[in-house]
């Protein structure tokens, strides 16, 4: 493993601790709402700000884009943090919630990690060197049947719900078991380690994703071409596909692939 990615590793695990002993904690993480159905606890904030003074100890000088503080886009080196992505999980006492920290190098993902504490199960990528699930090499699915398939369609209030519904709809008329379960960065995970055939979602921000596409990447799956016209700033929309069902995916939810 490259001093990078033990670095990256160190940071995701210690994180997911905080996030572990709050989820545990006899009084339930508190919570407060951002808009319809958008939670935020202090634990977000906190872990947040634990992973950008990680950042700012080991590698000085290198931006951070996060969920709760925000951040400039710019300069050749780049963090995107997610300090909790299925924040709503983690509030409602649902064991399915993650760290996601990516950094980005000249406007390319150079290496992620994605970490769920609740199962201590670590993703973690490195840009041309692979991706790898708790030490396991990890590669996406074989499956070439939609009707054996599992996409993952995200929601939020972003978009408007038909847009969700369609894109859901659509999955299901043909033949694809369609779930969401909250987190988009395990979402995408997900795809990569091969339990699931395609993530998608009309709109996404990068710090649920940024980690996630070099995931998929490197164990062999297709992206869209997500980082680009603005997506790290604003997001846009993603596909995140095994290889074998890649042009049905791209077809059904009407997101291009990078070849
Ligand atoms: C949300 C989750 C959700 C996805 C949304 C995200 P948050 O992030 O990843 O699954 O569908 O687009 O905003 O609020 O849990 O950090």
């Amino acid at each position: 493993m490259t001093e990078l990615m033990t670095s990256i590793e160190q940071i995701v695990r210690a994180a997911g601790d905080m996030m572990r002993t709050a989820f545990n904690a006899p009084d339930r993480p508190a919570y407060s709402m951002k808009g319809q159905q958008d939670y935020l606890t202090v634990t977000d904030g906190a872990v947040e700000q634990f992973v950008r003074e990680q950042i700012a100890r080991r590698f000085p000088g290198d931006g951070v884009l996060g969920e709760e503080a925000g951040g400039l886009v710019e300069g050749p080196r780049l963090w995107i943090v997610d300090p909790i992505d299925g924040t709503a999980n983690f509030a409602r006492q649902i064991p399915h919630f993650c760290i996601s920290l990516g950094l980005m190098v000249d406007g390319v993902m150079e290496a992620g990690a994605i970490y769920e504490p609740m199962h201590d199960e670590l993703y973690i990528a490195q840009h041309g060197q692979g991706a790898w699930l708790n030490g396991r090499r990890m590669r996406v699915s074989t499956i070439a049947d939609l009707k054996a398939s599992t996409v993952e369609v995200g929601w939020s209030t972003r978009i408007p719900l038909d847009t969700y519904l369609d894109m859901a709809g659509k999955a299901a008329r043909a033949g694809c078991s369609v779930r969401r379960a909250g987190s988009g960065s395990l979402g995408v995970a997900y795809v990569a380690a091969g339990r699931t055939e395609a993530y998608a979602e009309a709109h996404i921000n990068a710090w649920d994703v940024a980690a996630g596409l070099l995931l998929v990447a490197e164990a062999g799956g297709r992206i869209n071409d997500f980082l680009a016209n603005g997506g790290v700033r604003s997001g846009n929309p993603v596909l995140v596909t095994n290889a074998a069902l890649a042009q049905e995916f791209s077809a059904m939810t009407g997101i291009g692939l990078l070849p």
